[in-house]
């Protein structure tokens, strides 16, 4: 499989370089340099063109971003929280979104859900640009097709587990049972339990079931594990791994934790709004294997 890193180095450069790992000079094992490429016959050749076709198959674009701004007025200047970001998300992928403080990652992602609007630019989702939506469109994309997770869970303290996660029956049709989804977090025994009767890790696990209840195309997480010691956190960064490798869900997560870039599929590192690399890993590591 073909690595690519696109990195743009400074805000100041209009395109993205694209480097290709594997095209690149490697000083002690040089296969292009020693001719050994021309070797590969026939049938080798046929095999990785028939691998690629299948990876093509596999990563069907969920979402595409063209020359995305999101700006807010400052006095007389404007300000970017994003500028001309361009990316696309596949089907099934584990995306982490990785910058420091302000960089503009929860703009990027409250863009993704729908939740807030671009200044400018295209956002195609599925093919369709939700930046053309008006605000009912907007409510029938969210209610359809994103699940949201929270760094502080976000839960309705005077409901129970279950009756959290059960909320979500009333707004769409085609969910989860509640009981199904809390068991798949590891919660059936607590369901009857309030928030304030759970550990933060619980909490989080209850606010992740509620959001996958909703058999979203797209589960965003803002700093998922941000409130969560490190032992829960690695809980919690497993069933969102487990969400996109078992049940081919598209997660998207944001964090300011650099370690969580070993277990994406891709990691889109944000510095000042602007996107500064978009890093495709053939092999990230397992959740239980990463340490902070
Ligand atoms: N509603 C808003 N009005 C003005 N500025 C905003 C607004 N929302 C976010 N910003 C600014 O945009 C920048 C990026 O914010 P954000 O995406 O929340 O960063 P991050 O999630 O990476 O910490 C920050 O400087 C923030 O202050
Ligand atoms: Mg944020």
């Amino acid at each position: 499989m073909q690595k690519k890193i696109r990195r743009r180095k400074r805000r100041s450069e209009p395109e993205l370089e694209i480097v290709d790992l594997d095209k690149m000079t490697d000083p002690v094992n040089n296969e292009e340099a020693t001719g050994s490429a021309d070797a590969k016959n026939a049938d080798e050749e046929k095999a990785d063109h028939a691998a690629a076709e299948e990876g093509k198959k596999e990563s069907k674009v969920l979402i595409e971003f063209k020359k995305v701004c999101k700006k807010y007025a400052q006095g007389e200047h404007v300000f970017y929280a994003l500028k001309d970001a361009d990316l696309t998300i596949n089907e099934g992928e584990m995306v982490v979104i990785l910058g420091p403080s302000g960089a503009g990652k929860s703009t990027l992602l409250n863009l993704l859900g729908g939740m807030d609007s671009a200044s400018s630019g295209q956002i195609l989702f599925d093919g369709t640009d939700l930046t053309t939506f008006t605000d009912n469109m907007l409510t029938k994309y969210r209610t359809e097709n994103v699940g949201v997770v929270f760094q502080f869970y976000n839960l309705i303290p005077t409901l129970t587990a279950y009756e959290n996660v059960a909320l979500m029956k009333d707004i769409k049709s085609n969910t989860t049972d509640p009981v199904e989804a809390l068991d798949a977090v590891g919660l059936k025994d607590h369901m009857h339990q309030f928030p304030s009767q759970m550990s933060g890790g619980e909490q989080q696990r209850v606010s992740i079931a509620r959001a996958v209840a909703k058999n979203p195309k797209l589960l965003l997480c803002d700093e998922p594990t941000g409130a969560l010691d490190t032992g829960t956190g690695k809980e919690v960064l497993k069933l969102l791994q487990d969400m996109s490798r078992e049940k081919k869900r598209t997660v998207v997560m944001v964090t300011h934790n650099s370690f969580f870039a070993d277990i994406a599929d891709t990691v889109i590192r944000v510095k000042n709004g602007g996107i500064q690399s978009i890093v495709h890993n053939d092999s990230p590591k397992d959740a239980s294997e990463v340490n902070w």
